[in-house]
Order: structure tokens, then C-alpha cells, then sequence
């Protein structure tokens, strides 16, 4: 296992998604946090910060007692303090760089072995480091900096650092890079592989659930899935799922996970709750009221569904490793934009004891432990969806009509995406249904119908995104084809922005 010592960068993510791919267990802690030395750690890595080691407050670690015990790599911030702390100068110089550098190699070392020379690496920095510590030696420099990556000599235990981020993907060779830490310097073994971790989750489960019974709420989405198959292979029919139609799902999604749920084998109650969610929603016209109407109805409706299933133990959930990393805050507590209501986040009402075989994983390591337990694809490389579905997408109140108006678009959309092999280079489509009529013309009659906006993203993890740039030619023919197909609408737009400023959804 690698820890990572998080100060707070924006890629901190991204080393520890980059370690993971490499087949190496890691774990993000906040740079503050008690380490406990136990031999199954082989070494430790300090991310970057948004802040510099001069500021008064920068965060700190005693980088010397880590390097005591363990191999450890500073990137970016991590390197300047290592840096600064051995008695180097670091200082914000002119030789700011952001983006793109060469790296010229200055020594053959074990940290660059296969790395060819004049790699392409990715900086950002402002500070430098601009002395290198008695006892370090440089490795490799670029146009605008000495040190772009240097070490520690002597007999002790290795201590590297680089400036640049080897875990973005604009370092051609920095995937190389961590790798030849990861298994060369610190000597992990590169077994942390999709079929280990259904069978060490699946041992681990059956221990912790033993004889009990779990109940897990599933949404159809790829999280809840996964989790309530691992689960589902440990204890058999003793999980009781739970599948809520709330009135607001997509065109015969209901049907189609439940179908989806049969094939695998899970043992999961369709619940059709339609019409208390329509009579709830009924004249609710604010983004937030209709999260929190859908979101309290939920609830009601999995406890009530629960209390059937006699002597119920455990709750299974498909929370995955990005909910549970402790963010470093390094701009004080974010505000609430949209308040998410998601089956995956039942609040603790029920005090069962949790069952989360997910909570170490990143999303793409969850879709490889799917495809490892045999879940279809489709269902697999599905889109995220929102737990309060179509209700957000609906603008204004929700009625039966407009939710059936809005399926079909929606579904003519997201077919269309597939046919023209678009579905799977965007992360997030759907249609919006715009709370205008428009006049329009369609033959000899004058017709006065429903807008609806059509929206496809590109994006990594949902927190920041991009309209995707879908061809001219596909807008032109899914325009008509929802217009002609669908009766009610007679207006199609197309959604030009980003986020941010905008959202994914409209509310
Ligand atoms: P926004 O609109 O905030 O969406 O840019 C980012 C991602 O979150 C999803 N989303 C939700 N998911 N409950 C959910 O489970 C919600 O209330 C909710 N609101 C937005 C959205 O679909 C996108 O993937």
C-alpha cells in the first residue's frame, strides 16, 4: 500500500487514480493525519498545494521522520518542502511555469529508467526551488527551471521529488515515472487487480455480515449495482433490494433495470410509487422543493418497503472512495450550490450498521470490478442520472403529461446518441423540457407546443464540464426526429454552456 499525503491540489486525485492503474493500492489522508507505520505500507508520496512553503500558514509535514521509515516522493509542493526543509531555498522566482515543459535528463537514475529524454512533462507552479539542499543531487531540469527532479543521496532510504505532476496526463511519461517509484524504489507488487478485489471484498463481506439479512435501495446506476452484486455473491438471497419507481425515471427504465437486475440474479423488489410522488409534487415549482419532496418520499418509501423484511441487520449502499476522502479545505467550507438527493446517500435514519464494498474505489475501478463480475456492459457505461431524474429536468411543476412528453424526447435523444456511436464519447446527455410554447408550423396548421433543450457534456468527474461539440449533422436529424415523433413539442435548442459558469442540469 502507498499513502498519499494530500495538501490540498487539485490533482491529488489524480496520483492517487494514477497509482491504482499501476495496480498499486494507495489511500489519501489529509497531510495532518496520524500515519500508521504498519508493514504492508512501502512508501509514501506528498502531493501539491495550492499554497506556497513560505506562506505563514502553509500546511507541514516533518518530511525527515517520514523519510526515516519509508521511500518517499514529493511532487510539486510536496518537493519544495522536502526541499525547503533540508535546508534548500525555495522562493517564488521568475520562473513561474504553467503547462507544457521538456525535460532534459541530467543522470541516469532509477526514478527515470526507460524515460526518454526531452519528455514532455506538465508544470504549475510558481515558486521554485532554487538552491537544492546539501546532500541532494539533481536528476533532470528543463528550459526554465535547474531542478525539475532531484534526490537525496547517502545510504538511507530513497527520497525523491519532482516538480512536475507525473500523474496528469499531459506528462507523456509520468504514469513511467510513478511506476518506477511505485515497484522499482518502494517494491509493491502490482497485484491490486479487479479479480483480487472481488474475492478478497467477497471474503471480507461474508465475515461482516455473517448469518445477517441486508437491505440496499438500488437506482439502476452503475454504483448500487456493483455494490449489491458483491454483496449478493457473499450472502445470496439474504440481500433484499429495493427499486423505487418514482414517477420520474426514464421511458421503460423501470422495466429495463428491473430485467437487468433478474439477469444478474439479484434478488430486488420493484416498488411503482408513481402517483404518491405525482400527487406530492403537484404544484411544487422550486428546484430545491421538488429535491426535497422527492428525497423525503424516498425515504418513506424504502422504510416502509424495509419493515417487511423481518430482522433486517445491515444497510448497503454504493458509496465509492471520492464520497468518503476527507477534503483538505484550503478555501474554507464550499457553498451549497444543489442540495444532491441520491440513493446512495440514505441518511442514518435507520441505524443499521452500513455494508459499502465500494468505498475504496474510483468510479473506472468500480466499471472494471463490473465488468470483472459479469454485469452487461450497457448498464455498465451507463450515464450518470440524478436521483431526482426527470424532476429536475422538468422546468417548473411536474404532471404526468409533461413527464411522458419529456421521456419520449429524451429517449428519441439518447437512442439517437447510440445509433450515431455518440453515446459513449459523452459523459452526461439528456433533454430538458422548457416551460415555454412557441408558435411553429407544421403543414397548413399553426401550431403553439413545448421547447426542449437538449444537453451533452463532456467531462471527467462531473465538477466541472463542457457542452460536447456533437456534429452538425446529428443535431439536424435528432431536431427533426423528436419533432416529428414527438406531439407536443415543435422546438428543439441545442445547450451551449459550460460549467461553470452554468450546471449540468438546469436546476
Ligand atoms: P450539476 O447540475 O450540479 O450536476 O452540474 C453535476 C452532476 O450531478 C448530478 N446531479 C445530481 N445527482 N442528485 C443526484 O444524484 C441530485 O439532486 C443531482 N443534481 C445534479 C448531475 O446529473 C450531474 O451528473
Amino acid at each position: 500500500k502507498i499513502l498519499i499525503l494530500d495538501f490540498g491540489s487539485q490533482y491529488t486525485q489524480l496520483i492517487a487514480r494514477a497509482v491504482r492503474e499501476a495496480s498499486v493500492y494507495c489511500e489519501i489522508v489529509p497531510y495532518h493525519h496520524k500515519i500508521e507505520f504498519d508493514p504492508s505500507l512501502k512508501g509514501i508520496i506528498l502531493s501539491g498545494s495550492p499554497f506556497s512553503v513560505n506562506d505563514a500558514n502553509a500546511p507541514v509535514v516533518d518530511v525527515e521522520s517520514l523519510h526515516q521509515k519509508l521511500p518517499v516522493l514529493g511532487v510539486c509542493y510536496g518537493a519544495q518542502l522536502t526541499a525547503k526543509q533540508y535546508g534548500g531555498r525555495v522562493a517564488n522566482s521568475n520562473k513561474r511555469e504553467y503547462g507544457r515543459a521538456l525535460m532534459t535528463k541530467e543522470k541516469e537514475d532509477i526514478l527515470l529508467k526507460d524515460v526518454t529524454d526531452n519528455s514532455q512533462v506538465w508544470m504549475s507552479h510558481a515558486d521554485s526551488v532554487l538552491d537544492l539542499p546539501a546532500g541532494f543531487e539533481v536528476l533532470a531540469t528543463t528550459e526554465s527551471i535547474p531542478y525539475a527532479a532531484f534526490k537525496k543521496n547517502g545510504t538511507e532510504l530513497p527520497l525523491y521529488c519532482v516538480q512536475f505532476h507525473p500523474e496528469v496526463y499531459h506528462s507523456i511519461e509520468g504514469k513511467k515515472i510513478l511506476k518506477n517509484f511505485l515497484v522499482n524504489i518502494c517494491g509493491c507488487k502490482q497485484d491490486w487487480t479487479s479479480a483480487h478485489f472481488v474475492t478478497d471484498t467477497v471474503a471480507a463481506l461474508k465475515k461482516q455480515i455473517g448469518d445477517r439479512k441486508v437491505i440496499m435501495a438500488l437506482s439502476g446506476g452503475v454504483d448500487s449495482t456493483v455494490a449489491a452484486t458483491l454483496i449478493h455473491k457473499a450472502i445470496g438471497d439474504r440481500l433484499y433490494g429495493i427499486f423505487v419507481d418514482n414517477g420520474v425515471l426514464r421511458k421503460n427504465e423501470f422495466q429495463q433495470v428491473l430485467d437487468t437486475y433478474a439477469t444478474i440474479g439479484l434478488n430486488v423488489k420493484g416498488i411503482d410509487a408513481k402517483e404518491l410522488f405525482y400527487r406530492e409534487l403537484k404544484g411544487k415549482t422550486d428546484p430545491e422543493a421538488k429535491r426535497k419532496v422527492i428525497g423525503k418520499l424516498f425515504i418513506d418509501v424504502f422504510q416502509e418497503e424495509a419493515k417487511k423484511v423481518e430482522g433486517v441487520g445491515l444497510l448497503g449502499q454504493g458509496t465509492i472512495y471520492p464520497d468518503v476522502i476527507e477534503s483538505v479545505s484550503v478555501h474554507g467550507p464550499s457553498v451549497t450550490i444543489k442540495s444532491h438527493h441520491n440513493v446512495g446517500g440514505l441518511p442514518d435514519i435507520m441505524h443499521l450498521e452500513l455494508v459499502e464494498p465500494l468505498r475504496s474505489l474510483f468510479k473506472d475501478e468500480v466499471r472494471r470490478v463490473g465488468a470483472e463480475l459479469g454485469i452487461p456492459a450497457n448498464l455498465l457505461n451507463r450515464h450518470p442520472f440524478p436521483g431526482p431524474g426527470l424532476a429536475i429536468r422538468i422546468l417548473g411543476e411536474i404532471t404526468p403529461d409533461k413527464v411522458q412528453l419529456l421521456q419520449e424526447a429524451d429517449d428519441r435523444y439518447i437512442q439517437g446518441l447510440k445509433d450515431h456511436h455518440l453515446y459513449d464519447q459523452v459523459w452526461q446527455a439528456g433533454a430538458i423540457l422548457l416551460p415555454v410554447k412557441s408558435v411553429g408550423v407544421m403543414g397548413d396548421e399553426r401550431t403553439y407546443e413545448f421547447t426542449v433543450a437538449l444537453r451533452a457534456v463532456t467531462s471527467v468527474d462531473g465538477m466541472t464540464a463542457d457542452w460536447a461539440h456533437l456534429p452538425y449533422d446529428f443535431l439536424a436529424y435528432i431536431s427533426n426526429d423528436i419533432i416529428n415523433n414527438v406531439k407536443g413539442i415543435n422546438r428543439v435548442v441545442y445547450d451551449i454552456s459550460s460549467k461553470p459558469p452554468a450546471t449540468i442540469e438546469w436546476e
